[in-house]
């Protein structure tokens, strides 16, 4: 089993790599997060946003698992299914979810919206979809699972753990009156959700695996958005790194293959927390506008920076990375100078390239190797061969600075524009 992940603060562009790399394998499987994810896929002129789905969904002859690692919220599901509608997908052949997955409900959401309230201006950020009082359940070891929407006593359960929920929004003093509304929407989509093809995952990835088929993890957030490697506590409550496939779909440590990691030109953020590269100024202006750095899921505008090398070798050291592929290169065209952060200078002057516990809490200063860019458009381009000479400078710069191999430069979101090296 091969991994895709993201190396930064998501939006790297997986969605893109996993519905270009997919053609390789028989399997595409989700192992952590749920709807704060936001993955694009562009081909023959369409652009398709999915949050849970795995990214092989639009090649008919690949299995996409959703695994239990994941936390599903029913709601999205179903209108992510009927918004594929027109791209005739088989979704009994083609997507089976673990029965051991976590259910986001209703009220997670609330709880969302009353912790980021609470938090005032020390806000996380969060997508808002329930993401961290889901996994909170899961741990506290009261959450539902799809498996549990089969059984007789499903909404007896579901009841149980509103009322707690209920308990916690009232000491928030968070509205509760849409309630009632989300209800009736989610129970029509458990009604739907029971049609799927609900199933043991791990046993499916195992039996995949003895008889040699090939298996694509699909990452979802990023490294540094990690639970416990992430700038904590501004991430995300799930295990994002490579290590997480393993738990998130039941898959031994001695089975994992290539690690690919994917990684921008650039630094871009969504939501709160530290970012030593970020810029405030034209030049990150520019980059957000040439980017189109908007969120997938919220629509909120990203936050962009210089690319940080520290925390990307921080990331490929974490995750075992065996190959990286770099995003967005064509982003960068428009800059005569392209500056790359080595280290970050601590107030007193020490320079560091290790993210360290303290570091969060520091005002560090990024200290930036300056570049020629190359100031010009690729389009078109299709061999590595024909990349601008500053730009394969680029390439190889980070290459050696990383000590591992990029095999693969996009420039552009279309599957197209996509070179191999
Ligand atoms: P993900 O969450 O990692 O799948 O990434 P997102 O889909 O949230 O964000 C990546 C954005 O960049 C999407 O809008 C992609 O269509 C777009 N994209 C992906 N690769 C490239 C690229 O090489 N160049 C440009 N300009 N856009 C890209
Ligand atoms: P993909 O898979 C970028 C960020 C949020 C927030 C923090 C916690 O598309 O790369 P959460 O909703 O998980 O409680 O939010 O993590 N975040 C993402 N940022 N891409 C994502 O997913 C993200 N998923 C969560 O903005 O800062
Ligand atoms: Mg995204």
């Amino acid at each position: 089993m091969d991994v895709l992940l993201g190396l930064q603060w998501g939006d790297e562009g997986k969605g893109k790599i996993v519905d270009v790399l997919a053609p390789k394998y028989e399997i595409v499987a989700r192992f952590q997060g749920g709807p704060n994810a936001g993955h694009t896929l562009e081909f023959d002129g369409i652009k398709h946003v999915l949050h849970q789905i795995p990214s092989g969904i639009f090649r008919p002859q690949i299995l996409n698992i959703i695994g239990n690692g994941v936390v599903l919220d029913p709601i999205v599901l179903k209108k992510e299914i009927d918004g594929l509608g027109k791209f005739s997908i088989d979704y009994m052949k083609n997507l089976v979810i673990s029965k051991k997955a976590t259910i986001i409900i209703p009220t997670h959401k609330l709880l969302d919206a009353a912790m980021e309230t609470a938090k005032g201006d020390k806000k996380i950020g969060s997508t808002l979809k329930g993401i961290g009082p889901t996994y909170q359940d899961k741990i506290g070891r009261t959450a539902l699972r799809v498996g549990d929407i089969l059984n007789p006593d499903f909404k007896e359960k579901y009841q149980t753990l509103v009322e707690k929920h209920k308990t916690t929004l009232s000491f928030y003093n968070h509205p509760t009156d849409m309630l009632p509304e989300m209800e009736e929407q989610f129970f029509a989509a458990v009604d739907f959700f029971k049609t799927l093809n609900l199933i043991d995952s791990e046993y499916v990835v195992n039996d995949a695996l003895a008889s040699n088929k090939r298996i694509l993890a699909e990452g979802a957030q990023g490294s540094l958005l990690d639970i416990d490697f992430g700038s904590y506590p501004f991430v995300t409550s799930s295990t994002t790194m490579t290590a997480g496939a393993c738990t998130g779909l039941g898959v031994a440590p001695s089975k994992i293959g290539e690690v690919f990691g994917i990684f921008k030109a650039y630094c871009t953020r969504v939501g709160s927390g530290p970012f030593p590269t970020e810029l405030f100024d034209d030049t990150g202006e520019a980059m957000r506008k040439e980017g189109n750095e908007f969120g997938s899921t919220t629509g909120r505008p990203r936050r962009c920076g210089w690319l940080d090398l520290p925390a990307l070798r921080y990331s490929i050291m974490i995750n075992g990375v065996t190959q990286l592929f770099m995003m967005k290169g064509d982003v960068l065209n428009i800059f005569e100078e392209i500056k790359i952060c080595t280290h970050y200078e601590l107030p007193t002057g020490e320079r560091i390239d290790r993210l360290s516990f303290e570091i969060s809490d520091l005002d560090v200063k990024p200290v930036y190797q300056p570049m020629k860019g190359w100031n010009t458009s690729l389009k078109g381009i299709r061999e590595y061969d024909d990349f601008p000479i500053e730009l394969k400078d680029y390439v190889t710069y980070l290459e050696n600075e990383l000590g591992v191999p990029i095999k693969l430069v996009s420039i552009g979101p279309d599957r197209e524009q996509t070179i191999l090296r």
